[in-house]
């Protein structure tokens, strides 16, 4: 099992490139079954899920290519059942059955299942698929979606907790070879989903209105193969932009986009943090000692919950109390044990965490729980005294692309084991550091 080691207290310096957004890439790769012809994505992260993703592809009969950064989709022959094993291991590949009903008007995938920071339903994927002439029926396991014929129609797409982001990609990618016009009320408006959007247009599908509220598509009869790059990964900007914050040093963002940032530049500026704009490059560093926050995250524009752990771990640096509230996930404050295994101070209270920060923290053997909660647990390690051991790091290697390098680039003392004495990078843990029931 990959282990990351880590002796914190080295401010961060120099420049960072950010790779290409898991989150975009992963719908644009599911709206890729949507034509026969040639499709080509760039600007791809070297992520897990992304591999996973082009796993799932492949189970369904397309043909990929993958070199160093793109991705090549040829998607002649489709079978509608998706492959229950793999899919029901990363729940973001609910987002083939958009396309797969779309184009073959079937779709049969695994449930997918909740993960640790949520029940993760997808009742509305379910009431938008429905609303444009789908069956829906959920048998041994999988869901099955049939439609004799796809019919648009204004669909209201809000949940209890707001937009839906899969959601919304789901219905559009179904709908854009409907008949007639589908309106998407209540639309997530992610720049992820604009993004797909952008790539489906480039397919020649109709659509209006992507990144906003009210998403309105007109079916077309056929779509065509098309390239695309996509967007800089936003969440891995946050996360580099709070550990640069966290360890007093100043970091350069590159490849960013800038106006996906605004509410993370917001919230920094308010904890005393400068974020320098210059065109796609950003350089993140304190103005003087960080303040305490009060946050909630949203759905876009807003705080997103995707940076909220990174920020919790951020807000342990800040002397007073923050109140970080997550209103999206019920249950995204994994986290916070392993931050308090490592001396943070930290309070749940219903839906809120109380940080009471400005205390030192220490090195210790923490577990990844998830894929942002890692990303805490490497900005607390960076920052804390002495040695911090954080196991399970495949949850890191879902969402970014090779952190440590990355993290060694700017001057971290990080460095990746493996406890399987297999492996190149072969090192027990640390006798002082390892768990009895690691
Ligand atoms: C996407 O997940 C992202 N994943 C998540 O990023 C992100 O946290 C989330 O959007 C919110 O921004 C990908 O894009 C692959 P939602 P998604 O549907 O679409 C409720 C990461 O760390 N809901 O927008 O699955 C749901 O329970 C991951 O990169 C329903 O009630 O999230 C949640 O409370 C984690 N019914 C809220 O809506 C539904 O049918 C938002 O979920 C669907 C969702």
């Amino acid at each position: 099992m990959d282990y990351l080691e880590i002796k914190g207290g080295n401010p961060l310096h120099g420049e960072v490139r950010i790779s290409g957004s898991k989150n975009a890439v992963l719908p644009i790769l599911a709206a890729t079954l949507l034509t026969e012809e040639q499709c080509v994505i760039r600007g791809i992260p070297d992520l897990s899920d992304v591999k996973h993703m082009v796993k799932i592809l492949e189970a369904l009969g397309a043909s990929v290519e993958l070199t160093a950064d793109s991705i090549t989709v040829e998607a002649r022959q489709l079978t509608p059942i998706g492959d229950y094993d793999i899919i029901r291991k990363m729940r973001g590949s609910v987002c083939i059955m958009g396309p797969l009903l779309g184009r073959l008007h079937e779709a049969k995938v695994s449930m997918p299942g909740g993960c640790v920071i949520g029940a993760r339903p997808i009742n509305l994927h379910l009431w938008g698929f429905r609303s444009l002439g789908a069956e829906i029926d959920l048998k041994e396991g999988y869901v099955i979606a049939k439609a004799p014929e796809l019919k648009g129609r204004s669909i209201f797409m809000g949940g209890r907790n707001g937009s839906t982001v899969l959601g919304t990609a789901n219905v559009m990618m179904a709908a854009v070879l409907a008949k007639g016009e589908t309106v998407i009320e209540y639309a997530a408006c992610e720049p992820e989903i604009k993004d797909l959007a952008d790539f489906l247009v480039k397919m020649g599908a109709n659509i209006k209105g992507a990144g906003s509220p009210t998403i309105r598509i007109r079916g077309v009869e056929k779509l065509h193969g098309a390239e695309h790059t996509v967007i800089p990964d936003r969440v891995e900007a946050a996360t580099y932009a709070m550990a640069a914050a966290a360890t007093d040093g100043e970091v350069t963002l590159l490849n960013t986009e800038p106006a996906h940032l605004q509410a993370i530049f917001h919230q920094l500026y308010q904890a005393n943090v400068s974020c320098t704009v210059r065109g796609k490059e950003v350089t993140i560093r304190r103005k003087g000692p960080l303040k305490p926050l009060s946050v909630a995250t949203q759905p876009y524009p807003g705080y997103p919950t995707d940076a909220q752990a990174q920020l919790m771990a951020l807000m342990t640096q800040a002397s007073g109390i923050s109140i970080i509230t997550e209103r999206i996930f019920e249950s995204r404050f994994m986290h916070v044990p392993e931050l308090g295994r490592l001396g943070a101070r930290i309070e749940l209270e219903g839906v809120s965490a109380i940080v009471e920060g400005g205390f030192e923290l220490q090195g210790a053997h923490v577990m990844s729980s998830d894929l942002r909660a890692s990303a805490a647990l490497v900005i607390a390690g960076l920052v804390a005294k002495s040695t911090t051991i954080i196991a399970r790091i495949y949850h890191l290697d879902r969402g970014y692309e090779k952190m440590d390098v990355k993290l060694r680039k700017l001057g971290a003392d990080i460095s990746r084991w493996n406890t399987d004495s297999n492996y190149p990078n072969y090192r027990p843990i640390p006798s002082s550091l390892a768990l009895t029931d690691e």
